[in-house]
C-alpha cells in the first residue's frame, strides 16, 4: 500500500473553472464573441455528467417508485399559468442603478461589489432608489406584437406539473397521495448571475411535486426531506459539506421550508430546496382556470384540494457542487501532483479509458473499448506516456483505467487502476465486464 496522499484542503473556484474549460466540462456560450453572462455550454464531458446526474435523478425519483409519475413539458407554458402561480406580480428581486456607471445591483447584494470607475474623486456609487425588477424572460407567439401575444420562458419547471396534475393523474391512474416529476429548462433574468454556474440566466431544475392529502403534509415533508439529503450523499458528498437549513421566514401560504446547501469554495450556498406549500398551487390554478382540481377519496367520499410536498433541486448547481466536491490535487510519494475529480461513478463521464502500453497493441485495446462501450461511454488513449494517460483521466475523474501490455497477450488478463486509491488488480479479458459492472453499478 502507498502512503495516503496529502489531500488538499481548500478548493479554490478559479481552479475548478480553469479545470472544466481546459477539459471540455463547462465554458462560457458564445465564448468567440465574448461570451453572454449567465449562460454556459456544456462540452463533452459535461454533457456525461449532467446526464448521467439526471439519468440517477429520474431512476431514484421516477423509476424507483410507484407513486410518482414523469413528464416533459412545453418551457413556454401558458401565460395564466404565471398569473396564478403569482410570477407577473411578485417574481422580483429589488434593482438599483448607479447613476454614474449606469451599472445595475441586486439591492440586497451590494456587499463586495466593484467600486464606481465613472465618478470623479469617489468610487462611490450614485444609486437610485430600489425598484421591483421582474426576473422572468419574455417572449412573443406569433406575428402580432401585441400584449396578447407575450409569453414568458418557465421561471421554473414546476408550473405545468400543477397545470397537468389532472391529465396525468388520471392517465397514470394514480390515487393520492402521488407525485409528477420532471427535468428541464428554467430561465430567470437574473440581475448579477456569479459564481460560474452557480447563479445562471438559463439553467435546469428537478422537480417532483408530491400531491397528498392536506393532513399529511407534515409526515411527507420528513419523508422527502430525509430522501434528498440522503441522495445527495450517495452522489458522494460528505457529510460535512452538507447542511439542512429551515427558512426563517416563509411565503404565506408555506407551512415549512428548508434548503439543502454545500459548502462551495464560495461559502454555504443552497443547491436544493424542500417545500411544504400546502394546497396553495392547485387552489390558484382551479381559480385561475375555471377547471376543478380537487380529488375525492374513494373510501371516504372526501373531497379536497391536495397539497403539495416540493422537492426541487438545481441540476447546474449539483453538477458544480459534484466538480467542487471531487476535485483534489495530491502530492503522490514520488514527489509529482497529481489533480484528481473524485466523482462518483454514478456520474463520472468516462467510466473506464482502455489504454495501450505500446501503439503496437492498439487494435486489440480497441476491440476491448468498443466492447465495453456497448455497455458504458469508454475512452481509447494511446498517446503519451502511461503515466501521462493516468493523469489525465484521473483529472477528469475516469473511475478505472484497463491497461494491456505484452504479458496480456499471452495471460489474457488486463490491469485495472482504481482512480481513487491508485490500487492495481490484474483482471482476465474473460471477467472484465463483471468486474467493472460490480464497481461501477453496485448502487443499482
Ligand atoms: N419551484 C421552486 C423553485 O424554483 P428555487 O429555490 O427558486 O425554487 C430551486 O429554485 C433550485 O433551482 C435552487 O435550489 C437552485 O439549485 C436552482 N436555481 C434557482 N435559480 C437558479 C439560477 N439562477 N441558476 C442556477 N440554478 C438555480
Amino acid at each position: 500500500m502507498t502512503a495516503a496522499p496529502a489531500v488538499r484542503p481548500a478548493v479554490r473556484m478559479d481552479e475548478i473553472v480553469s479545470l472544466c474549460a481546459r477539459r471540455g466540462f463547462i465554458f462560457q456560450s458564445g465564448e468567440i464573441y465574448g461570451g453572454i453572462n449567465g449562460f454556459w455550454d456544456y462540452g463533452p464531458l459535461g454533457v456525461e455528467l449532467k446526464n448521467n446526474l439526471k439519468a440517477f435523478w429520474w431512476q431514484r425519483m421516477v423509476r424507483d417508485r410507484e407513486d410518482i409519475e414523469g413528464i416533459d413539458s412545453a418551457i413556454i407554458t401558458h401565460p395564466r399559468t404565471w398569473e396564478a402561480s403569482g410570477h407577473v406580480a411578485n417574481f422580483s428581486d429589488p434593482m438599483v442603478d448607479c447613476r454614474a456607471c449606469k451599472k445595475r445591483f441586486r439591492a440586497d447584494q451590494l456587499d463586495g461589489i466593484a467600486g464606481c470607475d465613472a465618478r470623479e474623486g469617489t468610487s462611490q456609487h450614485d444609486f437610485t432608489e430600489p425598484r421591483a425588477f421582474n426576473l422572468m424572460l419574455s417572449t412573443q407567439i406569433g406575428a402580432s406584437s401585441d400584449a396578447s401575444a407575450v409569453a414568458y420562458l418557465r421561471a421554473e419547471t414546476c408550473g405545468s406539473i400543477f397545470t397537468d396534475f389532472r391529465r396525468v393523474r388520471e392517465a397514470g391512474r394514480q390515487k393520492i397521495p402521488f407525485g409528477i416529476a420532471q427535468i428541464g429548462k428554467a430561465f430567470r433574468n437574473e440581475i448579477n448571475p456569479r459564481n460560474f454556474t452557480f447563479r445562471s440566466r438559463e439553467f435546469e431544475q428537478a422537480e417532483m411535486e408530491f400531491f397528498c392529502h392536506p393532513g399529511e403534509s407534515a409526515k411527507w415533508f420528513e419523508h422527502w426531506r430525509d430522501l434528498r439529503i440522503q441522495f445527495h450523499r450517495d452522489l458522494g458528498m460528505g457529510a460535512d459539506q452538507l447542511r439542512i437549513i429551515p427558512h426563517t421566514t416563509l411565503a404565506h401560504y408555506a407551512k415549512a421550508a428548508v434548503d439543502i446547501e454545500f459548502l462551495f469554495p464560495f461559502g454555504w450556498q443552497e443547491i436544493e430546496g424542500i417545500h411544504d406549500r400546502g394546497s396553495f398551487d392547485l387552489t390558484q390554478h382551479a381559480e385561475f382556470s375555471g377547471k376543478d382540481l380537487s380529488v375525492t377519496i374513494e373510501e371516504t367520499k372526501e373531497r379536497f384540494v391536495p397539497a403539495v410536498v416540493e422537492t426541487s433541486v438545481g441540476v447546474d448547481r449539483t453538477a458544480l457542487a459534484l466538480l467542487c466536491n471531487g476535485y483534489a490535487e495530491e502530492k503522490l510519494p514520488d514527489g509529482e501532483t497529481r489533480t484528481v475529480l473524485r466523482l462518483a461513478p454514478v456520474v463520472a463521464p468516462i467510466k473506464a479509458a482502455v489504454l495501450p502500453l505500446s501503439k503496437k497493441l492498439s487494435e486489440k485495446t480497441q476491440r476491448i473499448a468498443a466492447d465495453l462501450r456497448k455497455r458504458w461511454n469508454v475512452f481509447h488513449d494511446d498517446a503519451g506516456n502511461i503515466g501521462r494517460r493516468y493523469r489525465r483521466q484521473d483529472e477528469v475523474g475516469t473511475p478505472y483505467c484497463v491497461t494491456y501490455d505484452f504479458d496480456s497477450d499471452t495471460d489474457a488478463k488486463v490491469t485495472v487502476r482504481e482512480r481513487d486509491a491508485m490500487t492495481q488488480d490484474r483482471v482476465s479479458l474473460d471477467s472484465l465486464r463483471g468486474y467493472l459492472e460490480e464497481r461501477l453499478e453496485g448502487w443499482r
